[in-house]
């Protein structure tokens, strides 16, 4: 039983429209004069990339551009990544992107400063210690790996998402400008967003801290629900419900795309500290198997989760309900806590996340092997309030077939 709660976030937070501007000063109080910046062509292509490279060339830091970078980055992604870092010698590594790009600069500043392989570095809480400075500037409102202690990276040999957790993979700087995600597009930003809602609502229906069980001689970075995670949680579903349909209505809707980036980052503080849960746990073994974003995936396996959490966390469900605007009003907390799973099968529609596993292209036959291979992802099963059988999760899986 753990009766303490600890918080970790980036060194600095950065957050605003036009922040990126700060960029120069940031790096020169960091000391960095050699810059490496991890993105992808989509970036290039929209003129993000641009808009932080220029000032960074007018202020004289030596700047190396990755475009490399891909979505749900594979083991192979992340190794040319690292080979292109380590010929240049960066002091600061930048990551310029959705998760996958931000997740890139991750890894690479890791095997950069304490050497080996990737697959060295698996598992939990196992970074000898700081990293080369690693910045990172989201330009979409989803994954909060600008503020966590993780990355995750697609092994195509396993067929799994493999996650690295560490307070070490913290970046030193956040730069969260919320002008960076207008031009992402639509279903990018609905997958990201609800990507954030599950961060959110994972962590404030996680296993109490009290409760939080850690097997003897096992470590982890995560600890259950504390209460400013709740904190944290809280607002960032009340502004997911206010901003990220109309996000994904209107791209250039300023004021819901930083709703949304402030959602995405409040929401990554809460789940980076409380921990991710069953969602995440089962939409692992999805995403390696079949061709899924990670929001898109937690998106499908939500409403679902929720329900089968309910039972144990009624009062939190309900206060979601009322979090995400719904009129819960004379009703009890059952029915309340209800209302939160109808919602968010509403705002999934209304957003067009797919609905049914076959849709993404999953095989019947394969459900049972999601579920063994979900019911061994310990470091997240066991934020979760229910603790589930493999027959559970492959009911689970069934009923959302
Ligand atoms: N480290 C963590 O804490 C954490 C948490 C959750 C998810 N993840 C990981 O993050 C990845 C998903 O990240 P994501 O949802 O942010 O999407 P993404 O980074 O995979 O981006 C998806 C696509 O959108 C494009 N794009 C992004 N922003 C754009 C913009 N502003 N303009 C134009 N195009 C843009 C990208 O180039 C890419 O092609 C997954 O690999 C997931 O496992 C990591
Ligand atoms: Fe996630």
């Amino acid at each position: 039983m753990r009766t303490t709660w600890t918080f970790h976030g980036p060194g600095q937070l950065l957050f605003g429209p036009h922040a990126v501007r700060q960029l120069p000063d940031v790096l020169d109080r960091l000391g960095a004069r050699r810059v490496f910046i991890i993105t992808d062509p989509a970036l290039i292509q929209a003129g993000v990339a641009e808009r932080v490279h220029a000032p960074l060339s007018r202020s004289g830091e030596a700047v190396e551009l990755f475009p490399g970078g891909e979505p749900e980055p594979t083991m192979a992604a992340a190794q040319r990544c690292i080979d292109a870092a380590r010929a240049f010698g960066p002091d600061a590594v930048l990551g310029l992107g959705g998760g996958s790009n931000m997740d890139l600069a991750k890894a690479t500043a890791l095997v950069l400063t304490h050497g080996g392989g990737l697959r060295d570095h698996f598992g939990e809480d196992r970074v000898p210690g700081p990293l080369l400075p690693v910045l990172c500037l989201p330009t979409t409102a989803g994954t909060g790996s600008e503020v966590s202690g993780s990355f995750v990276l697609t092994d195509t040999e396993h067929h799994l998402k493999v996650g690295v957790l560490s307070n070490h993979l913290r970046p030193r700087v956040a730069l969260v400008d919320p002008l960076l995600t207008v031009s992402c597009p639509r279903q990018v930003t609905a997958d990201s967003g609800i990507d954030a809602l599950t961060h959110a609502i994972e962590a404030y229906t996680a296993v109490d801290n009290a409760d939080f069980a850690l097997p003897e001689g096992e470590r982890t970075i995560y600890q259950g629900r504390h209460p400013m995670g709740d904190m944290l949680a809280e607002r960032a579903i009340a502004l997911v419900g206010r901003h990220l349909r109309r996000a994904v209505a209107d791209g250039h809707d300023l004021e819901a795309r930083e709703g949304m980036a402030l959602a995405a980052t409040l929401a990554g503080l809460a789940f980076s500290n409380v921990g991710v849960a069953l969602v995440h746990a089962l939409e692992y073994p999805v995403g390696g198997a079949v061709h899924v974003s990670h929001g898109a995936g937690n998106g499908l396996l939500l409403p679902a989760v929720m329900r089968y959490n309910l039972p144990l966390r009624v009062k939190e469900f309900a206060s979601i309900a009322r979090l995400l605007g719904e009129d819960v009003l004379g009703l009890t907390d059952h029915q309340a806590a209800e209302r939160a799973v109808a919602a968010v099968e509403r705002l999934r529609a209304d957003i067009g996340i797919p609905q049914r596993l076959r849709d993404l292209g999953a095989r019947e036959d394969q459900l049972r092997g999601f579920a063994e291979k979900a019911i061994g992802i310990r470091r997240i099963l066991r934020v979760n309030p229910r603790t589930p059988t493999v027959d559970e999760l492959e009911a689970l899986y069934r009923e959302m077939f």
